[in-house]
């Protein structure tokens, strides 16, 4: 029940388990741990996820919506930590504890920002050429909102999947990245739908957990997801091929997933 109020975007019922206190000052394994969170006075209603240690490269850009599309920007925070340190810029919608709601237009707003600040001041390192919009339940529904922007490049759908306009994914003209919680998950069957109904020759990728609706973002460095996630965003938005493996080989089901994908050939992301 808690599940379903998330996922219609109830975020008042849908409070988030709680942040483990010892990964509030940062976390990750990647290269450029430790991923830490801050805001920005320049871009109200959003909080930051940066490596703390990536002066030495080019961080490109991923947009999260949070389950629920809470306005609590550390919800998921372990996770978001971890894919920081791996080597990105995440913009999260809302604030961290906020409260109330966020919605696809301020996901476009942080697009608006980060393409007017990267190249400069604190932001010299960001490379805003490469920006890929997600997020968890609720908040990937304001993800697939992005997909007609030419300034994203893919879309990453955490536990999700469209509930209005339930066939608008025969339009999707972009890659999605499906990441669900099996037949549990309460997103399950519209996610699975929306990866049927995209047209043939659209890169896809699904990968299926089975560990509900909740997922493992809350888990130390996100769990199962921190690590799918941490390779996702290396392949995606950093173009690394040898992360990309770990999704399409044999290495993601040995740790329990199960995929599908289709044109993912097609898919191509120069290293940054
Ligand atoms: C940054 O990374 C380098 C090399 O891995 C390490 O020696 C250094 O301690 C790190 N700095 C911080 C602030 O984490
Ligand atoms: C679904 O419809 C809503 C409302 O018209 C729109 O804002 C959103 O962009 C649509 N999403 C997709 C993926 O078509
Ligand atoms: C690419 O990804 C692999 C596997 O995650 C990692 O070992 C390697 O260091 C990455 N390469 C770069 C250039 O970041």
């Amino acid at each position: 029940m808690k599940a379903t109020l998330c996922f219609v975007a109830l975020a008042a019922v849908c409070t988030a388990a709680p942040l483990e206190t010892r990964q509030a000052a940062g976390g990750g394994d990647g290269p450029y741990k430790p991923g830490t969170y801050s805001q920005d006075s320049s871009l109200t209603g959003h909080t930051l996820y940066k490596p703390a240690n990536a002066s030495s490269t080019k961080l490109p850009v991923l947009l999260w919506g949070n389950g629920g599309c809470s306005a609590d920007a550390t919800g998921q925070a372990p996770f978001l930590q971890q894919l920081a340190s791996y080597g990105v810029l995440v913009i999260a919608s809302g604030t961290p504890k906020g409260s109330g709601q966020t919605t696809a237009a301020q996901m476009t707003a942080g697009i608006d920002w980060i393409k007017q600040k990267a190249g400069t001041g604190a932001y010299a390192n960001v490379d805003a050429s490469r920006i890929v919009a997600s997020g968890w339940s609720c908040g990937g529904i304001e993800a697939y909102a992005q997909i007609y922007d030419s300034r994203v490049s893919s879309i990453g759908i955490w536990s999700s999947g469209l509930l209005n306009n339930q066939t608008a994914a025969k339009t999707f003209g972009k890659p999605v990245f499906f990441f669900m919680g099996g037949s549990s998950d309460i997103a399950y069957a519209n996610g699975e739908r929306d990866y049927a109904a995209m047209p043939a020759g659209v890169p896809k990728y699904k990968g299926n957990l089975p560990v509900g609706h909740g997922g493992t973002y809350t888990d130390v460095n996100g769990g199962k997801f921190g690590v799918i996630g941490a390779k996702w965003v290396q392949w995606v938005l950093r173009g690394n091929a040898t992360a990309s493996e770990y999704l399409t080989s044999q290495a993601a089901k040995t740790d329990g997933w199960s995929v599908v994908s289709a044109d993912l050939d097609k898919f191509k992301v120069a290293p940054i």
